[in-house]
């Protein structure tokens, strides 16, 4: 039967009479309506960072629900659990103790608070020409009609006529000698710099070790603000709770969601350092109202979630584990170098990227989705990153076994592909 359900980034002509539909998942397990059990090899969109199943989540969801599922959070009104999460995350970000927070439903909304609050706190304080927004090749920031405009993978904003947001520019994923001359031609313009500190959706570029030190250097010099979309990378999932500690960044601002949660229910927000905060907050500035916010902005179900998840992380130390696991990823995904139709195999946290082989990917674009329908027969559930890789982000309670595991279903597929050609 043809389903209803419209995918995201998905050709329906194709999905619907193919669609794979998951009915249950326990830790990294997932079933589908066949009975099939595969491994989730990405925890779903780099989120289930706890594994499915988690009764503590639920319940705490379920009390929150059945006590005040949530309320407005515009002007005076919010809930104590809005509030509560709100305290827990300015304890845990490395803006430091001044950090406020502004909730929404997910990254996109992250983003596009974070954009908005750049052009709005350069209008409160008397510089309102400072408007554009700097993002890099290779970006995802999600999409939003901003992060649509942002993102530097050029297949995601083509067919809409043009940007969506005239003000942005961008530069090389990793180019900072651009970025210099980027600042110093037009730094009375630029609102700010957005970066993942690792990119991920584009393929997992880690940074090299002296690229955020220096982007953070320029932003200073040119008075640019810099956000850093820990979408991804935030809550542990390069070994440290933000990945913004480990390359040395200093964001004014972080965009996080995903990982906050889990998502056992959607959420996201803005960590928003002391610079930002200040007019809005402290400083008697005339008319300096932040006119933005979301239906669900604070909703306390979602922060409830977020709780109970952030319970989880550091009970069992799952961050922690992250770490210890980074040497072992490495090494087990080494064993793909050298396969044939293996190119670059590039691996951060517990987080890999496997790409394809470019010559072999220029003769045959959809090796790709071709090698994740083959690792599915494998017992594996993978997709692709930027048209040219297999993803690997899972859970943080895999297993050693389990990841070897993951690894032997995508060599037996890339053997697989190379034998039929
Ligand atoms: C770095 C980054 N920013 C923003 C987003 C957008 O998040 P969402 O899909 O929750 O709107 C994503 C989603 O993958 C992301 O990877």
């Amino acid at each position: 039967m043809t389903s209803h359900f419209w995918h995201g980034f998905a050709d329906m002509h194709v999905v619907a009479n193919n669609e794979i539909v998951f009915t249950s998942g326990d830790g990294i397990l997932l079933t589908d309506t066949t009975g099939r059990q595969v491994l989730d090899a990405t925890a779903a969109l780099w989120y289930c960072n706890v594994g499915y199943g988690r009764r503590e989540i639920a319940n705490a969801v379920a009390d929150q629900l059945t006590r005040l599922a949530a309320y407005s959070s515009f002007g005076a009104y919010t809930t104590d659990r809005s509030v509560e999460l709100a305290e827990r995350l300015a304890g845990l970000s490395p803006l430091g103790p001044e950090t406020v927070v502004f909730l929404g439903s997910g990254g996109s909304d992250a983003i596009d608070t974070a954009a908005k609050l750049a052009r709005r706190y350069w209008d409160v304080i008397g510089r309102p020409e400072k408007r554009v927004i700097v993002s890099r090749e290779h970006a995802y920031h999600g999409m939003h009609a901003w992060g649509t405009s942002l993102v530097g993978i050029p297949g995601m904003k083509a067919g809409y006529g043009g940007p969506f947001i005239d003000e942005v520019a961008m530069v090389g994923a990793m180019d900072l000698d651009g970025l210099a001359a980027l600042f110093e031609a037009r730094a009375g313009e630029i609102a700010a710099f957005i970066g993942e500190p690792v990119i991920g959706a584009g393929g997992v570029i880690p940074p090299t070790d002296a690229y955020w030190p220096a982007v953070t250097a320029l932003c200073h010099r040119y008075d640019v603000l810099l956000i850093a979309d820990e979408v991804i990378t935030g809550f542990g999932r390069t070994g440290e709770l933000w990945a913004s500690t480990r390359y040395r960044i200093e964001p004014d601002m972080i965009t996080f969601a995903k990982g906050v949660s889990s998502g056992y229910v959607p959420l996201g927000g803005v960590l928003v350092g002391e610079r930002v905060r200040r007019p809005f907050w402290d400083d008697p500035v005339p008319g300096a109202v932040l006119r933005h916010g979301y239906t669900y902005s604070g909703h306390a179900g979602a922060a409830a979630a977020a709780l109970a998840n952030l319970d989880i992380i550091e009970s069992e130390g799952l961050v922690a584990r992250v770490k210890a696991m980074e040497p072992f990823v490495a090494s087990a995904f080494g064993r793909l170098a050298g396969q044939p139709l293996v190119g670059d195999i590039r691996t951060v946290g517990l987080t890999a990227a496997v790409a394809v082989d470019a010559e072999a990917l220029a003769v045959d674009p959809a090796l790709p989705e071709r090698l994740v329908a083959a690792a599915y027969q494998h017992g594996v559930a993978t997709r692709v990153l930027r048209g040219h890789a297999l993803q690997f982000s899972p859970a943080f309670v895999i297993t050693e076994t389990q990841i070897d595991t993951i690894v032997s279903a995508f060599a037996a597929s890339f053997d697989e592909l190379a034998a039929g050609r």
